[in-house]
């Protein structure tokens, strides 16, 4: 698969990857207007079931005693410093330092877990080479979305980087959070990705549409015009898309959306992943053949504004040479 990448590839195939790309958009826009999600609130439902679910386990929690502490669990957001080794790329990429952030759940109701990051930001005081973002920015699925991108920007604004923000849409978020996001720097890869020269060394940032929710995902082009000797980096709503990701090539996997189950259990763990993958992939670091990933637990919360034995986080990835060869 990985000889399709790149410079032998004919003008005409890029064109058909273009098209395909403006097809997916044209597609989440349709889905956008069927279900309206520009209009309404932040707390409403798609349906009438979900109404009543998000009733009943915030009603079952209250009587139980049980909500207030959830959302103090929801409140306190951790930093997760992760370590990725990789023996076989360039001594150039050791020390890369990557910030992942995953459903923010932003809320003009709900504050405190944006406060909680806003202060694991302000003491975070190391340099990233890159800001990337998993998607889900909103609380909600419905609503205008235009104190989404203030917010980030709030947050994100002390997080000195080298190359940037990069961010990918997830399931909660509208098409206009896009340009919104592109207006003050936030690139959305939409089923692209781009090129970044890193002390000499290509790194790839690929990102795909949510696949979860609009079926909007396109890994083949968001990975057709990488360089083959490239470090490839894809971020993707979901874990939904690991096995695809493998056969392109990704070396580092980024995901979110499942909040690691939101609700876990004693010793059982989380109750239900809301995401068509193995259990062993809904949260942490894991591996898939040649690939390593990491799906986040998240910075927000949805629907019920709780979490048991699943910490909220901010993820801090190193990518490691070992050895190390000091020349
Ligand atoms: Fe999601």
């Amino acid at each position: 698969m990985e000889e399709n990448l790149s410079n032998n590839t004919s003008e005409e195939i890029l064109d058909e990857f273009d098209a395909r790309r403006k097809e997916l958009w044209e597609k989440r826009i349709l889905i956008e207007q069927k279900f309206h999600l520009e209009e309404g609130d932040e707390f409403q439902q798609f349906d009438w079931i979900g109404k009543l679910k998000t009733k009943i386990i915030t009603a079952l929690l209250k009587i139980t005693g049980l909500y207030n502490r959830g959302e103090i669990n929801a409140s306190r957001v951790k930093l997760t410093k992760v370590k990725f080794v990789y023996p076989g790329i360039p001594k150039e990429l050791h020390g890369l330092k990557i910030l992942f952030i995953s459903d923010l759940h932003l809320s003009q109701h709900y504050l405190s877990w944006f406060i909680s990051a806003t202060s694991v930001i302000q003491q975070l005081n190391t340099p990233v080479d890159l800001i990337l973002l998993g998607g889900d920015y909103r609380f909600g699925y419905f609503g205008p979305e235009d104190f989404i991108v203030p917010m980030l920007k709030e947050l994100l604004e002390p997080v000195e980087t080298k190359y940037g923000i990069y961010a990918v849409m997830g399931n909660h978020d509208i098409s206009s959070v896009r340009e919104k996001s592109e207006e003050v720097g936030i690139h959305v890869l939409v089923n692209e990705g781009i090129e970044i020269n890193h002390n000499d060394t290509k790194l790839w940032i690929a990102g795909v549409d949510t696949q979860h929710g609009f079926e909007c995902a396109d890994v083949p082009c968001a990975l057709i015009n990488a360089p083959k000797d490239a470090f490839k980096v894809l971020i993707s709503h979901t874990p939904e898309l690991i096995e695809e990701a493998a056969l392109w090539g990704v070396n580092l996997y980024l995901c979110g959306h499942t909040h690691g189950g939101q609700i876990g259990l004693p010793i059982i763990g989380p109750v239900y992943v809301n995401a068509n993958c193995k259990r062993k992939y809904a949260s942490g670091k894991w591996e898939y053949r040649e690939m390593q990933g990491y799906t986040t637990t998240g910075l927000g919360v949805t629907d019920v504004p709780v979490r048991y034995n699943v910490k909220p986080e901010i993820v801090l990835i190193d990518i490691l040479k070992i050895p190390y060869e000091l020349k």
